[in-house]
């Protein structure tokens, strides 16, 4: 059985989609395991991240099932009177399949999922019931989350065993994590039975030498103490080569021209994710 997770912070930009890209692919060439990624962000970045634009238009084009379909399944309307289930095999797409055995898949988003946020009730453990005849097929589920609360991050929650907080050490770094702790608090009173748990706070983006980062690791170290969160002993560092790989649809590592030591500091990073979480 999979065992999932959420990246999740309330602060924007922080790298939660590239990490989600990243992992997956890492985790399915390091680790030889089957990965699946759920965009769960209505702007859709992990999706173009992973597919590239034009696969990702053409699947948005041929009225393929998106993460969207999850969210829509039993609402009726004149095109779909009998709100009939998705089988959610028919909203996966392979990504890549790899010779170790390692694989990824993923269920892409789209702008319309911003619009199931209108008709929020009920809607919490969709997610979770619509993955259950596929969790036997993949080691780990990643799930890219929107930096704002919604009804598609308890959705996200409610299907999770984990989550996993990108943070970058800058100026405003620790706004999303008191929003986070209530929000969390807030789901385990809800749903007490969900064991949802931190995986700890990942330093992305760093730079090793800036004093503001140093200052901000500070602030972020203290409200992890406070709440008993693990910190992640290896960090993601800054490199352009994440943003150069966005835009070539490739992993860090098979990104072009991009630099040894940020690949192995990258897999530092990936082994110690997958102890903490007991992949
Ligand atoms: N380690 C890194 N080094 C350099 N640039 C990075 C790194 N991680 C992320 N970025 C860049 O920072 C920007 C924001 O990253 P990303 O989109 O992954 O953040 P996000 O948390 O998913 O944002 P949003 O909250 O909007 O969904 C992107 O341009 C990305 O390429
Ligand atoms: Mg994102």
């Amino acid at each position: 059985m999979a065992i999932t997770v959420s990246l999740i912070n309330m602060k924007g930009g922080v790298g939660k989609s590239t990490l989600t890209v990243n992992l997956a692919w890492f985790v399915a060439e390091v680790l030889a395991k089957k990965v699946l990624v759920i965009d769960l962000d209505p702007q859709f970045n992990a999706s173009q991240y992973l597919l590239g634009p034009q696969d990702y238009e053409r699947h948005i084009r041929s009225r393929l099932p998106t993460v969207w379909n999850i969210f829509e399944q039993y609402t009726r309307t004149p095109a779909n009177p009998a709100a009939t289930p998705l089988a959610v095999g028919t909203a996966i797409v392979n990504r890549v399949t790899l010779t170790n055995g390692g694989r990824v898949d993923l269920i892409p988003s789209q702008l319309e999922l911003a619009l199931s946020l209108l008709t929020p009730l009920y809607k919490e453990t969709l997610l979770a019931d619509t993955l259950r005849p596929v969790i036997d097929q993949y080691d780990l589920i990643l799930i890219d989350c929107a930096p704002t609360e919604s009804i598609l991050t308890r959705a996200a929650y409610y299907a999770s065993d984990w989550l996993l907080v990108p943070v970058k050490p800058e100026y405003l770094s620790t706004i999303g994590l008191p929003l986070l702790v209530n929000s969390m608090n807030t789901f385990r009173q809800a749903y007490p039975t969900r064991m949802l748990q931190l995986a700890g706070v990942v330093f992305n983006a760093t730079t090793d030498y800036a004093p503001e980062e140093v200052q901000s690791k500070l602030g972020v170290r203290q409200i992890a103490q406070q709440n008993n969160w693990h910190v992640f002993e290896n960090e993601v560092p800054y490199s352009r080569s994440f943003p150069k790989g966005a835009r070539e649809g490739m992993p860090l590592n098979r990104t072009s021209r991009s630099r040894r030591t940020v690949i192995s500091r990258f897999t530092l990073f990936v082994r110690e994710f997958a102890q903490r979480i007991g992949l």
